[in-house]
């Protein structure tokens, strides 16, 4: 297919390019590069340096690429920047995909597969997560794909325009190869800061609460590797390119690991390259962390035969080593 990626040049979005192009598609992609990196792409994508805030612009690529499929990653995406600054977030996360989705339906009417978040769900009632949980975002971040969520729902009704949504849970690791890997503006993924501190750039690991009503008292996440994650998006474009339905997928392995069970993993990882186990701080609760967030992936298995490959922690773990370790200070040169 004819392919418009936006958000192509981000951690999610780059790793997923290559997959794409690896499936045989044509890949465009559509980036501010307000936080991507054009050297996370490989040479086959075409990078459109666009704003999607800029309708215009996003027409005018419209009418030139005419594409036949849309994957959609480009959004903010920090839980604790979106409650300090809410607005950004409404802009940029719920007008720029309402442009994106306006140009869309303007024009081709392209398929969407959009990038959603276990954030929509907030503080799960039980885990394992079903997709028809109750919803109810404990953040602005959440609620800002939520909305999206709601206006994909609402093109399909006036537009005819299909969909898949993906949820996805904690998303980590690399490539294995070290070529690319995670390198966001703000680091506050727990396993990405694990490593940057194993490689001497912070102190200590700070463990954000060990109060919480799980087995250790520190938050449990279900933590899905970021090319099983791509792959999931290879075959939500086959199955919507096959004429499929709109549908919804949480995408995760179906099981949790505690804060405390990431940094044992981390440990056992890098003290096998002969460094020591990193110093740990228990901190006080992070606001808006739920306790559990593990997803119910069955329908996705079921549906797409999406079949997750990185099933091991420290396996996941020593990918995301692997980038850092090479690249210490990410696509900086
Ligand atoms: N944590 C620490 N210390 C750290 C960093 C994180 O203890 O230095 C803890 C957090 O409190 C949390 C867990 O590690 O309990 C995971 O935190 P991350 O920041 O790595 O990930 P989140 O679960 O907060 O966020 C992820 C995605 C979001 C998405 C959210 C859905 O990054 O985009 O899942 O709930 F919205």
């Amino acid at each position: 297919m004819n392919l418009l990626v936006t958000g192509g040049a981000g951690y999610i979005g780059s790793h997923t390019v290559r997959r794409l192009l690896g499936a045989g598609h044509r890949v465009t992609v559509l980036d501010n590069l307000s936080s991507g990196h054009p050297e996370a792409l490989p040479p086959g994508a075409t990078l459109e340096r666009v704003d999607l805030l800029d309708l215009e612009a996003v027409r005018e690529v419209f009418g030139r690429v005419k594409p036949d499929g849309l994957v959609h990653f480009a959004a903010l995406i920090e839980v604790g920047e979106s409650m300090r600054a809410p607005a950004r977030y409404y802009r940029n996360n719920v007008v720029g995909s309402l442009n994106l989705l306006q140009a869309n339906a303007e024009t081709v009417k392209a398929p969407v597969v959009f990038s959603s978040t276990a954030a929509v769900y907030g503080d799960a009632e039980s885990t394992p997560i079903p997709e028809d949980a109750p919803k109810g975002p404990t953040s602005v971040y959440g609620e800002t794909k939520l909305m999206t969520e709601q206006m994909l729902n609402a093109f399909e009704r006036s537009h005819g325009v299909r969909h898949v949504k993906l949820r996805y849970f904690n998303v980590c690791g690399a490539e294995p190869g070290g070529q690319i890997g995670e390198d966001h503006p703000n680091k506050t993924h727990l396993i990405e800061l694990a490593l940057l501190t194993a490689l001497g750039q912070r102190e200590k690991m700070m463990i954000f609460g060990e109060d919480y009503p799980t087995p250790d008292g520190t938050c449990i996440r279900d933590y899905i590797h970021v090319v099983d994650l791509a792959d999931a998006h290879v075959l939500a474009v086959q199955a919507l390119a096959d004429g499929g339905d709109s549908a919804t997928y949480n995408v995760g392995l179906g099981h949790g690991f505690s804060v405390r069970q990431v940094l044992d993993a981390v440990d056992e990882v890098i003290t096998a390259d002969g460094l020591p186990p990193l110093t740990r701080e228990v901190a006080p609760r992070r606001a808006g962390d739920p306790p559990s967030l593990v997803a119910d992936s069955r329908r996705i298995k079921e549906d797409l035969g999406w079949t997750p490959h990185f099933t091991d922690l420290r396996e996941i773990i020593r990918t995301a080593w692997e980038w850092h370790r090479q690249h210490p200070h990410g696509f900086a040169k």
